[in-house]
């Protein structure tokens, strides 16, 4: 009995405590492969990685600069999100071809539209040049200095290591600083929009369902990459071919069950999994609460106007979609951290962490680090407040403040430049605002300022606080401004911007709008921004030795992953539900029929196309179907972030199983604090993808191009 209570700990260890982690996929045979064996993955890290071979990462390129994409057939058919096409998708659309509504498909590879500035990247080969990086940087002493030779060695070492001519260099650094590695990298320039269903499908559950499990998005779009005659990059060209891959996903229509081995490859943009105790509670407690304040009043006021007027909704769907995603994510992460005990945690972790400096002798190295966090943040406390207000409600939310500040930087250019990049940043200004008055209703944005102006004056700490905010009411500021101001209309800002740089800053300076920008910018960089950096630089410089301590000090089998920078990553775990709250369990899974009990016909986020309710009531699920059931989404361990939208899930084999796209509310810390028992990546099934492309939208073209592995029947 105690030993089958031990062997079970030890099963309960070895399950939960290896899970969490975004990898480097040339580390994966020393650090990871073992672990990976033991929970049940069945190829090698060598089959992931290789530079004589093809391998998994070369199906795996980075789509657009934030998402993630496969390549899944030989022409260079790649999956993505429907959230990462999202803006192409919207691009091609007009009234007479809704392809947001309707959904898009080429049924031929003529119909595949282009899209201008559309790029996927594939990473060739990765290198550690930490050594190069930092040579001469030693003798150094000051920061300031160190930091400027770092990037100048980075800057020389980009231009100068060995590379093709079609490829790139880049060096990021990994582990704050205490590693640089080389991506050696190939950017796709021709890429097509080849598919995407309606956003009844696509965005199915829109903000409401966001961030959320039980999930029934539909979240996928299809893109091919074209390439010149010998298979190179090149701009787009009628004469251009599809891309023919090194390699290409196999899709397993097999299924998956609970505690399968699952992983995930792609470009997680930015976590921050080391920061001190006394950072966590900043982010916590002060931070986060600020930012939300003020997207929850700006989100408030564009809602209440696009649920009463409809041309209001459609200008605002994209913005409003865009502020309420980071919104919803710091309130589930907070909320997180605070019922994990995040703070707690590592504060545990910091006084073992002291005990083993001590153990070690190193006291005179890293005896004083964290007692140096403690100040920092102690003392950049009241600047990063300020900076995080400054940000979300003049450049971010307020949108005539946020184009205030455009006018700011161009005065800014003047005195800096002179007058012929005054005129040459004056036009593209001119040029660009058009897109911005398409989408821009005075009488939101008055509002959304009024409230914005509020919670500035309320929350900005007092000592920062320009005086011309001193005493000010936000809503006769408010309705001043945009009775008065010319930045309130295209064509008043076009005679605004008129005439010799002279005229045109004297005039900028009397308008009412400009002044409060201008207040609140001159405010911000002369008794904040100074400061903040001072202190910051001090943060970083400590971090990167507290991550050097870590790495120095943790026993070898440690698992201690570099944070995410928007480099190829490779994440692991399993198949997995979880228990959200006291007495409910969630299961990993859902189908179509969740579809049909969360559906409200008519509703900008619930409706249903008719074409799945009839598959759905016919059960036409063809082979993708499982036990008379249409599978939708699965979740798993593995530790995922912004950026691995789109990324491939894989099975044991390698397989494409599922598309990532999401997070589980209750686990959206994972961003600081990845906990195996609550933190969820969300994918969508890709039996869904497929019965979508196939049943749904009759592309069979596409599905001819792909392979497609089946259960084997049985005998
Ligand atoms: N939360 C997901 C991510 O961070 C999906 C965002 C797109 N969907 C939305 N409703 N805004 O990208
Ligand atoms: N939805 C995110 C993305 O677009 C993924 C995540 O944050 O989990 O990358």
């Amino acid at each position: 009995m105690k030993f089958l209570r031990l062997l079970l700990l030890f099963v309960f260890v070895q399950v939960n405590a290896q899970q969490g982690g975004m990898w480097i996929p040339s580390l994966l045979k020393g650090m990871n492969e073992n672990e990976m064996k033991n929970l049940g993955m069945k190829i090698t890290a060598e089959q992931i990685y290789s530079i004589n071979k093809s391998s998994l990462k070369d199906a795996v390129p980075q789509f657009d600069g934030g998402c993630t994409a496969e390549v899944i057939s030989d022409k260079g058919l790649i999956l993505t999100n429907h959230h990462c096409g999202f803006d192409a998708i919207q691009n091609h659309s007009s009234v007479d071809h809704d392809y947001l509504t309707n959904g898009f498909w080429a049924y031929k590879m003529e119909d595949e539209l282009p899209n201008k500035g559309m790029v996927v990247t594939f990473v060739i080969r990765i290198e550690d040049v930490t050594t190069k990086v930092m040579e001469g940087v030693a003798a150094i002493s000051a920061e300031v200095d160190k930091q400027k030779k770092i990037q100048e060695n980075i800057s020389n070492l980009t231009k100068t290591l060995p590379k093709e001519a079609w490829q790139e260099n880049s060096i990021r650094t990994f582990y704050d600083g205490n590693q640089y590695l080389l991506f050696v990298t190939e950017t796709y320039k021709d890429i097509r929009l080849v598919g995407a269903p309606p956003s009844s499908i696509g965005k199915f559950g829109s903000d409401t369902d966001n961030w959320v499990w039980p999930r029934h998005t539909g979240d996928f779009s299809m893109f091919r990459i074209y390439a010149d005659k010998n298979n190179r990059p090149a701009e787009y060209s009628a004469d251009n071919v599809p891309y023919k891959p090194k390699y290409f996903f196999p899709i397993s229509i097999k299924g998956v069950k609970e505690n399968d081995f699952t992983m995930v490859m792609g470009y997680p943009g930015r976590t921050q999994e080391y920061l001190p105790s006394y950072a966590v509670d900043q982010i916590v407690n002060t931070l986060n609460p600020a930012k939300i304040e003020v997207r929850d009043a700006a989100l408030k006021v564009q809602d209440g106007f696009m649920r009463k007027d409809n041309a209001i909704k459609i200008q605002y769907a994209s913005k409003y979609a865009g502020v309420a995603n980071y919104w919803k994510k710091w309130i589930g992460e907070t909320k997180g951290l605070k019922k994990s005990n995040a703070i707690g945690v590592k504060q545990k972790f910091e006084k073992d962490f002291l005990e083993k400096v001590n153990k070690a002798g190193k006291q005179s190295e890293y005896g004083s680090l964290l007692s140096d966090f403690e100040k920092n943040y102690n003392d950049i406390k009241d600047y990063a407040l300020a900076r995080d207000l400054f940000t979300e409600i003049a450049l971010r939310n307020t949108e005539i403040l946020t184009l205030g500040y455009k006018l700011y930087q161009l005065e800014q250019i003047y005195n800096n430049k002179g007058e012929q990049s005054f005129n040459d940043r004056r036009n593209t200004l001119i040029n660009g605002l058009g897109d911005f008055y398409k989408d821009f209703n005075p009488a939101v944005d008055q509002k959304v300022f009024e409230q914005l102006i509020g919670i500035y004056v309320k929350r900005y700490p007092k000592p920062f606080l320009p005086s011309f905010f001193e005493n000010v009411n936000p809503e006769v500021l408010a309705n001043d401004v945009f009775t008065k101001s010319q930045l309130v209309t295209y064509d008043k800002i076009k005679v605004l911007l008129t005439g010799d740089s002279k005229t045109v800053l004297e005039n900028i300076n009397k308008d009412n709008g400009f002044k409060v920008i201008k207040a609140m910018a001159d405010g911000y960089l002369k008794n904040v921004a100074p400061r903040y950096d001072e202190i910051n630089l001090k943060n970083i410089a400590t971090q990167r030795t507290y991550m050097k301590a870590i790495l120095e000090l943790s026993p070898k089998s440690a698992r201690i992953f570099p944070d995410a920078n928007s480099t190829l990553r490779v994440t692991y775990g399993k198949v997995k539900g979880y228990k959200p709250n006291d007495g409910v369990i969630y299961e990993p899974f859902t189908y179509l029929d969740g579809v049909m009990e969360k559906y409200i016909p008519g509703d900008y986020e619930f409706d249903v196309p008719k074409k799945l309710i009839d598959l759905y009531n016919t059960k036409d699920y063809g082979m993708y179907g499982s036990n008379g059931k249409m599978p939708l989404a699965f979740i798993a361990t593995n530790h995922t972030t912004g950026g691995n939208s789109g990324s491939p899930a894989l099975d044991a084999n390698g397989n494409l199983i599922g598309l990532n796209f999401d997070r589980v509310w209750e686990g959206t810390m994972s961003d600081i604090y990845y906990s195996p028992e609550i933190c969820r990546n969300i994918m969508v099934d890709l039996r869904y993808v497929l019965f979508i492309v196939d049943k749904f939208a009759g592309a069979q073209n596409l599905i001819k191009e792909m392979k497609i592995i089946t259960a084997e029947k049985k005998k």
